[in-house]
């Protein structure tokens, strides 16, 4: 077999990227190495995400940055995955008449025959929903990426339908995977040696909850907590609504479990919170946090906040001020409200100039930096325990993630890279701590 190359640009969130590992591992059995040099590339596919129009724009703006590879070497494959392919579905075949592939969310697993036929010549655009709990069992588990922490997929899709967000048009009805296919999964990777694995999926706090058979996500975490070899537990990405006692206990009694949560607000404000169809007021969500500290001291909390959300008021958005500083999240995501084709909020007259919701993000951004600042020289002194996991920020450093997902650099030896060490934080920074070793594991 003639040995070809790929190059996959990844854009939006964990989902897309542990997609792009598996259509990286599917390409490999038709003889498609990775690259890093799109020039070298035999074939390159976009990985996309339509959550806000930026996003989408971007898409675009490498696309025609792409074909100009392509009249240098007329071979070249070209195909867009992901929620802009699903979005747009055959359009960007007409759209673009150099595209050769267009693949939606749920059609992974037809990409090997999709990528014979266009070494053939054949253009062709698969985007159609699977809504049943098959789907999660046609999309094949990553092989060969041997990593420390990898990702394991426990949910797909979304039915929260909050106001503004595509995600749930993008990758269809929530459906959950079977508990004994994640055990299985999770095991291997012990196997592999592989310490650390990230639950992923839209909304994985409600898994289980549309099944009577599967257990609940906490009950989930116990159980993979209960393979040998796995020594952190993290997950993401949780809605308050679905925040129970159950999974917070957890925090509580299951020591592998990661002292990091995210859960995302998107505004401070009741008004809004309604308006964006959340399911929760902002009590109920303060609420949510007491108790996330209170069974875990020192939890990080993590979130993202949109800003200019239609017929946000000033009132409004100071209130979103308000709950971060009640929060005090350790990293915050900020974003600029972005209509998107077909959501309810689409339809709501936009108040905000540009230059509003600029200078309401650029007060978040100030708040939130300082607020970071004292959370990372809050560890100044304390000894914490990493998995070390590359190379660090200077030479002769190593770089390792605390449990609470903090990033720390500490001079010491790459043979440490794969292994846990405690370090004592000698210095904070806004996005990192400075550590040095305290004892060898
Ligand atoms: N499932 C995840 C988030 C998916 S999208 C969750 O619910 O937490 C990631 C983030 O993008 C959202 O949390 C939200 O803050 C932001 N987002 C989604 N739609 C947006 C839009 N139309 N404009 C601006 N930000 C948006
Ligand atoms: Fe989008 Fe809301 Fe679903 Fe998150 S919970 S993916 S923000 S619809
Ligand atoms: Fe973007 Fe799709 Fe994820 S829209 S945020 S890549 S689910």
């Amino acid at each position: 077999m003639n040995e070809k190359h790929l190059f996959i640009e990844t854009f939006g969130c964990q989902m897309n990227v542990n997609d792009s590992e598996r259509i990286v591992t599917m390409l490999a059995d038709l003889g498609y190495r990775p690259t890093t040099v799109p020039a070298d590339a035999d074939m390159i596919l976009l990985n996309t995400c339509s959550v806000r129009g930026g996003a989408e724009e971007k898409v675009y703006k490498r696309l025609s940055h792409y074909r100009s590879l392509k009249k240098a070497h007329s071979g070249l494959i070209l195909g867009v995955g992901g929620c802009v392919a699903q979005q747009e579905g055959d359009h960007l075949l007409q759209k673009f008449p150099f595209l050769d592939l267009v693949f939606g969310t749920h059609n992974l697993h037809l990409l090997p025959d999709m990528v014979r036929g266009a070494e053939k010549g054949e253009r062709r655009c698969e985007t159609a929903f699977i809504d049943n709990d098959q789907r999660l069992d046609l999309f094949p588990p990553v092989k060969g990426a041997s990593r420390l922490s990898r990702f394991v997929t426990v949910m797909q899709g979304c039915d929260n339908f909050c106001s503004y967000c595509i995600v749930p048009y993008v990758r269809g009805r929530e459906i959950s995977r079977r508990a004994a296919d994640i055990l299985d999964e999770v095991r291997q990777l012990a196997d592999e040696g592989v310490q650390e694995v990230v639950l992923l999926g839209q909304n994985v706090n409600s898994y289980g909850l549309k099944s009577a058979n599967e257990p609940t996500f906490a009950q989930l975490i116990r159980q993979v907590a209960g393979v040998e070899g796995i020594r952190r537990i993290r997950f993401t990405t949780s809605h308050p609504k679905d925040m129970s006692d159950e999974l917070i206990a957890c925090f509580a009694d299951v020591p592998k479990l990661c002292g990091q949560v995210h859960l995302p607000a998107q505004s401070g404000s009741d008004v809004v919170l309604s308006r964006m169809n959340r399911g929760y007021a902002r009590a109920a969500y303060l609420d949510r946090i007491r108790a996330l500290k209170a069974a875990r001291p020192g939890i990080a909390i993590t979130g993202d906040m949109i800003v200019g959300f239609p017929g946000e008021s000033e009132a409004d958005f100071e209130q979103t001020l308000t709950l971060m500083e009640e929060v005090r999240y350790a990293d915050l995501f900020l974003f600029v409200y972005s209509a998107r084709p077909g959501t309810k909020a689409a339809e709501l007259p936009e108040e905000l100039s540009r230059e509003q919701k600029v200078e309401r993000l650029e007060r978040l951004l100030a708040l939130q930096r300082r607020i970071t600042l004292e959370i990372n020289r809050s560890y100044l002194g304390t000894l914490q325990e990493l998995l070390v996991e590359g190379e660090g920020k200077r030479p002769g450093q190593v770089s390792g993630k605390a449990e609470s997902g903090r990033i720390v650099n500490f001079p010491g030896d790459p043979a440490l890279i794969g292994s846990f060490v405690t370090v004592r934080i000698v210095a904070a920074y806004q996005n990192s701590l400075l550590g040095e070793l305290a004892r060898n594991p």
